[in-house]
């Protein structure tokens, strides 16, 4: 049994910013998200979708017009949040089956680096499976190097460095040029990415980011924290060094009646990404964007807004957009945030997103967690999963 001191040492510490991460572990300095696959039915659909209500912009393309046999690719951006979507062109294989067992959902999280092969090397030393090791890929336009490990479920880091190439996302793909641009929603990068892991295994993945990637815990909840009168959560959220990669890990916890995360773990048949959270510098004009659109979005009732102001202190913005876009607000000792929850975007409850402002805040927004999880148990009760 090896001693993970970094995540115990974290224990009930605050997100206090530099302390922490002044101890975070060096050996795999991550520059950002790179991008974010998802495996999904229809990626050309998928794709329109995400343009059209999400405001991404096409980039690039990779199928049979590139020379693809097996897949399609297609390659969405918005601001620093790169997508890629893909598609299985045949019967069988392992995207099938993906697709067939979690339905749509996230297969890997693309981590930027300068050194995808010491970033390899540093973590499965470390005890990470390797999915992939160190590969060269090039064409006219440079060369990348990839290499990836596995993470919970069937989710994949694949760590990327590009710092030799100057095509428009990675050898194999074309640009993507598209006459259908519908106006970006001022999303701009991936705050953070949530993983729902089964029953027990919150500790289990918060040691394998502490161990193998050099992550820190910023901050825990428990049941007492996470609980309405019928389901419960636990969560953990760790860090990489410079902060700038978070990834809360939440386990179902028991409560009178199923947990959210134990219908998500049900329909996505495992562990996977639950909800990826982008930021945006102006959440009324993003989240009205959204709204116009047709993104869906959980509803808080309307009594949320008749003593939030006590709870969090004077902010910047006006209540009433808030209150009509059904914004939330929450409070730590560094700032404010403002944040809203979609719908899952998929058939099966599973993935969804957060709309997030932080206005000096680090956190998660803890205050919100009691009135969000019951907007979600009215949403499990219309599904008949509570
Ligand atoms: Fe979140």
């Amino acid at each position: 049994m090896i001693e993970i001191t970094s995540v115990t040492a974290m224990e009930n510490t605050n997100y206090t910013g530099e302390k922490i991460f002044k101890d975070a572990q060096d050996f795999l300095p991550i520059n950002g998200t790179d991008y974010v696959e998802m495996y999904v039915g229809n990626a050309k659909q998928a794709a329109h979708f995400y343009k059209t209500a999400f405001g991404f912009q096409s980039v690039a393309y990779a199928g049979l017009e590139t020379g693809k046999k097996d897949t399609v690719s297609y390659v969405l951006q918005q601001d620093k949040i790169r997508l890629v979507l893909t598609s299985p062109l045949q019967q069988d294989g392992p995207i099938n089956e993906h697709i067939n067992k979690h339905g749509d959902g996230v297969k890997v999280i693309a981590l930027w680096v300068d050194d995808a092969t010491k970033a390899w090397e540093e973590t499965t030393k470390r005890g990470a499976v390797s999915f992939m090791e160190p590969q060269k890929e090039e064409d006219e336009h440079g060369y990348v190097v990839k290499s990836g490990i596995h993470t919970y479920g069937e989710t994949l880091h694949i760590f990327v460095e590009r710092s030799n190439y100057k095509g428009v996302f990675m050898p194999g793909f074309q640009a993507w040029e598209s006459d259908y641009s519908p106006a970006p929603v001022g999303l701009k990068f991936i705050d953070h990415m949530v993983g729902n892991v089964g029953w027990g295994e919150m500790n289990k993945w918060c040691e394998f980011y502490a161990k193998v990637m050099g992550f820190t815990q910023l901050v825990s909840f428990d049941d007492k924290d996470i609980s309405t009168e019928y389901t419960a959560l636990m969560s953990k959220v760790m860090s990489n060094g410079t902060g700038r990669i978070k990834f809360p890990i939440n386990e179902p916890a028991e409560g009178r009646r199923k947990s959210q995360i134990e219908e998500y773990i049900d329909f996505y048949n495992g562990a996977g990404v639950q909800h990826i959270a982008v930021a945006t510098d102006n959440i009324i004009e993003t989240v009205a964007a959204l709204r116009a659109r047709g993104v869906d979005f959980l509803r808080v009732p309307e009594i949320y807004y008749d003593d939030v102001l006590n709870r969090v202190g004077e902010i910047d913005e006006d209540l009433e957009p808030l209150k009509k876009l059904n914004i939330l607000i929450d409070r730590d000792d560094e700032g404010y945030l403002l944040q809203i929850f979609t719908k899952p975007v998929l058939d099966r409850p599973t993935m969804f997103f957060e709309i997030i402002q932080r206005k000096g805040a680090q956190s998660f927004g803890k205050g919100n967690f009691k009135a969000l999880f019951e907007a979600i148990e009215r949403e499990q009760e219309s599904r008949g999963t509570l």
